[in-house]
């Protein structure tokens, strides 16, 4: 640790004034960079396979048991007195440090239009802002940027100026990325600005920053002197992520959880998200990164790994501050190396953590078997088509409710090709959204280009062969159609 503190602070010392990192940066880095080194070299951390063991009914509570029920069986709505009282103790915080580029967007991903004019960031705040109408209610919005996102997000935010929603921004940190080859710094000119960009020298490290982040800015405190008592946290491009007071409830219920983590039953679609394992005594957030090679494809299946982490998680505010003041040693969240590659094709590596990760440090942590709906992500422009199209209806709650029309209870499988990656090109590909209430799987490949008003149903799978192009012509109905080469409708 501490050769890692004196190199860091002469690498600090090079940069120009305003650009060198914060002392809460220098000793979260120094921190996270010697425990990597450490680890790497010892077996400490290495995960036993033979000992990890699915959660039980018990530590994974399924979510029509925290629900409350009429008499009758049905779904009991909390009155609007219940409600306000919940909601005086929750904070809803949005991870809003990532950017687009799963999309190919420079920008935050947060910024990225969901339907016309509303980007996720819009929609998160009318979100907070219909609850808080609703209810009567003064919920804050709290956003965790980044230096990648601040600027753009400011952007957004101004014209919430005067709207009944607190928007609380801080920042995560600026960590120095290393030299995958040699573990050590790059050269200094990677990190410094130019042209008001950042150098490329820099990353923020991961979701799970936000509770260091939190506790540094002082927001943490501030919370709790409001009397805020709980945390809502997710990912803002999780459009399925609203404040529910079945589940802030049970948060608030005697000997409730101080940490829990929403989880959803796993499809074909979604093999590779974190789990919730117990181990040795304690729950334990396991991501794919972590598993062994040789049982990869156990962790995938089905069978033993039944649900995934869909990143909504509630911790309770004290015991976070109790977590957080714990001997710095005790409390080492799993580390995640991500690999990646400069500009100029140089090898990287950056270390992160994840929000998750923190569960096993608390004592009374749960798992929620929450329904799929919970969980409704924009990660590629697959997601986002299946979003922008008639199968969503957007409520005056900013909820994205399934269309009811639709006969399958899930969505549809949509696999759109590399040629629809970026968003620009997305946009430009189709004419129109199709509709697409009755589909069930689309797959698209090579140059293929949708006119207006196309409707898809059940199965269908257009290829078109390098060379070729298809275009499917305007008002075209797609049934259980397989498309390649020539297209003949
Ligand atoms: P990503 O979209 O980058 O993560 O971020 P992912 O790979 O799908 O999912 P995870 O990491 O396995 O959960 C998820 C959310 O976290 C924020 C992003 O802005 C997004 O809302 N994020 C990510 C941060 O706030 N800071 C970071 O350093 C990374």
């Amino acid at each position: 640790g501490k050769v890692v503190r004196t190199e860091l602070d002469a690498f600090n010392a090079r940069l120009p004034g305003n650009q060198r990192m914060s002392e809460t940066d220098v000793l979260g880095f120094t921190r996270i960079f010697a425990r990597y080194l450490k680890e790497r070299s010892s077996k400490e951390r290495s995960l036993s396979w033979d000992t990890i063991q699915s959660p039980t009914e018990e530590d994974l509570v399924p979510y029509d048991q925290i629900v409350s029920r009429s008499d009758d069986g049905s779904l009991r709505e909390h009155s609007t007195a219940e409600a306000r009282e919940l909601l005086k103790k929750v904070a809803v915080l949005k991870l809003n440090g990532g950017l687009g580029t799963s999309m190919g967007c420079t920008g935050p991903k947060s910024a990225i239009e969901v339907i016309p004019d509303q980007s996720f960031m819009d929609l998160t705040v009318q979100q907070i802002a219909a609850l808080n109408d609703t209810y009567g209610s003064d919920v804050p919005l709290l956003l965790m940027n980044s230096f990648n996102t601040h600027s753009d997000t400011e952007k957004i935010l101004r014209k919430y100026g005067t709207s009944n929603v607190n928007i609380v921004r801080f920042y995560q940190s600026r960590f120095p990325r290393i030299q995958a080859n040699v573990l050590s710094l790059l050269p200094s000119e990677f990190y410094v600005r130019t042209d008001s960009r950042e150098g490329e020298g820099w990353y923020p490290p991961g979701h799970g920053d936000v509770y260091r982040s939190l506790q540094n800015s002082g927001v943490l405190d501030s919370l709790l002197e409001q009397g805020r008592e709980y945390l809502f946290l997710s990912n803002i491009d999780n459009l399925g992520a609203t404040v529910d007071l079945s589940i802030l409830r049970y948060m608030d219920s005697d000997g409730g959880p101080d940490f829990a983590m929403e989880l959803t039953d796993k499809t074909i679609a979604d093999v590779k998200g974190g789990t919730l394992i117990n181990y040795q005594g304690r729950k334990k957030l396991l991501e794919i990164a972590q598993v062994p090679k040789d049982h990869v494809e156990e962790f995938k299946s089905v069978r033993k790994f039944r649900v995934f982490n869909t990143n909504n998680l509630w911790v309770n505010l004290r015991a976070l501050k109790t977590v957080l003041e714990e001997r710095e040693d005790r409390i080492r969240p799993d580390l995640i190396v991500n690999k990646k590659q400069l500009s100029n094709g140089k090898s990287v590596i950056q270390l992160e953590t994840a929000a998750g990760a923190l569960i096993e440090y608390f004592e009374r942590a749960k798992g929620i078997n929450v329904p799929r709906t919970r969980f409704l992500p924009v990660k590629t422009t697959s997601d986002l088509l299946t979003v922008q199209s008639n199968l969503y209806k957007l409520d005056s709650q900013g909820n994205f409710c399934m269309n009811p029309r639709r006969q399958f209870s899930v969505a549809p499988h949509v696999k759109l090709g590399e040629e629809f990656k970026n968003v620009t090109d997305y946009a430009e590909r189709l004419g129109s959204i199709p509709d697409i209430i009755d589909l069930e799987h689309l797959t698209v490949s090579g140059d293929v280009r949708f006119g207006k008003n196309v409707t898809l149903r059940g199965t269908v799978i257009i290829v078109a062969n390098p060379g070729e192009t298809i275009t499917i012509p305007e008002g075209a109905i797609l049934e259980n159609n397989v498309c390649s080469g020539n297209l003949n409708i």
